[in-house]
C-alpha cells in the first residue's frame, strides 16, 4: 500500500479534535468532518489553542503550528473524504451513528483505504461487518487528551487482517504513541477495567459512603492515581461513561456493569462533567 497522506476524521468533538491535532502535527493532511460547521469552527479553535500550548512549551515552533493548522481542512460534506487513504471515526458512542458512518465511508473511500474507529466500547467486528472490507477495519482507541496521552489501544476485529494491523501499529508509532494490541471484546481492556471503578465510585457517593472529594482523595493519596475516578469521569464525560457501561452491560450480560442510577440521573439533568460546566464538580 502507498504511504498514507490524507487522513479523514469523522466527528470533531473532544477526541476528533485531538486526533486531528496529532495527525496534522505529524505531517498528514487532515480532512475533519462533522455534521455542523459550528462544531468544526469550535474544533479548529481548540486545536489552535492546544498547538499554541505545545509551542509555548518549546515542543513546536510557531512556523510548525502554522503548518499543522494549514494541513487541516474542515468540511460538512462527506464526499470530500474521497481522497482519504485512511479514516478514523470519532463520532458519538452510539452504534446506529457509527454503523451509518461505516457504510458511507465504505462507499466513498478508495477500496484500499483502512477504516479505523476510536470507539471506547462498541464491537469493532460488528462495525466491520457494515462494510464490504471487514479485513481493513480496526479499532484505534486514543486517550484524552490525545496530544498528551501516550497510549493507543489497537483492537483487532475478528476479520482484521495482519497487513491492516501492521499499518496501524506503525502509524501509531509515527504519531509518537505507544500501541498496545488487544482483541475485540466489549470495552476492550481500558474501559472494561476503568468503567466499573468509576461506576463503583459513583455508587459510594450515591449511598452516602463518602463525598466525591473524599472518594477521589482515597485514590490519589492511597493508590497514587494522578486524578481520582470521579474527576476522571467528569473529564471523560458522564454521558460517555453511561454509554460505555450500557455497552458493557449488554455485551457481557453481567449485572455488575449496570450504570449507577446517580450517573444516569446526572446525565438526564445535563450534568455531563467538564464539557457542560457541571458534573461531580463545578467548572
Ligand atoms: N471522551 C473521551 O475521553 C474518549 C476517550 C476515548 C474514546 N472516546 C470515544 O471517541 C468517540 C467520540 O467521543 P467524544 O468524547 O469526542 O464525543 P463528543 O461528543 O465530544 O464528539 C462527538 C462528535 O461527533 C459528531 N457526530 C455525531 N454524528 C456524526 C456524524 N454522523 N457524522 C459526523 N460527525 C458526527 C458530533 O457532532 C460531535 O461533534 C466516542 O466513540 C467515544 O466513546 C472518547
Amino acid at each position: 500500500m502507498p504511504p498514507i497522506q490524507n487522513v479523514g476524521i469523522i466527528g470533531a468533538g473532544t477526541m476528533g479534535s485531538g486526533i486531528a491535532h496529532v495527525f496534522a502535527r505529524s505531517g498528514f493532511n487532515v480532512i475533519l468532518c462533522d455534521i455542523e460547521q459550528s462544531f468544526l469552527d469550535k474544533s479548529l479553535t481548540r486545536i489552535r489553542t492546544n498547538l499554541g500550548r505545545e509551542a509555548a512549551k518549546g515542543k513546536l515552533t510557531s512556523e510548525e503550528v502554522e503548518l499543522a493548522t494549514n494541513r487541516i481542512q474542515l468540511t460538512t460534506d462527506r464526499s470530500k473524504l474521497a481522497v482519504a487513504d485512511f479514516a478514523v471515526e470519532a463520532a458519538s458512542e452510539r452504534f446506529e451513528i457509527k454503523s451509518d458512518i461505516f457504510r458511507w465511508l465504505d462507499a466513498i473511500l478508495p477500496p484500499k483505504a483502512i477504516l479505523a474507529t476510536n470507539t471506547s466500547s462498541i464491537s469493532v467486528t460488528k462495525l466491520a461487518a457494515q462494510t464490504g472490507r471487514p479485513t481493513q477495519v480496526i479499532g484505534m482507541h486514543f486517550f484524552n487528551p490525545v496530544p498528551v496521552m501516550a497510549l493507543v489501544e489497537i483492537i483487532r476485529g475478528l476479520q482484521t487482517d495482519q497487513a491492516t494491523f501492521d499499518i496501524v501499529r506503525d502509524l501509531s508509532i509515527q504519531l509518537g504513541k505507544t500501541p498496545i494490541e488487544v482483541n475485540d471484546s466489549p470495552g476492550f481492556v481500558s474501559n472494561r477495567v476503568l468503567m466499573p471503578l468509576i461506576n463503583e465510585a459513583a455508587f459510594t457517593v450515591m449511598e452516602g459512603v463518602a463525598t466525591a472529594e473524599a472518594v477521589d482523595q482515597v485514590f490519589q493519596l492511597g493508590m497514587a492515581h494522578p486524578m481520582g475516578p470521579l474527576t476522571l469521569a467528569d473529564f471523560i464525560g458522564l454521558d460517555v461513561c453511561v454509554d460505555i457501561l450500557r455497552v458493557l452491560h449488554q455485551g457481557l450480560g453481567d449485572p455488575k456493569y449496570r450504570p449507577c442510577p446517580l450517573l444516569v440521573r446526572m446525565v438526564d439533568a445535563g450534568w455531563l462533567g467538564r464539557k457542560s460546566g457541571r458534573g461531580f464538580y463545578s467548572y
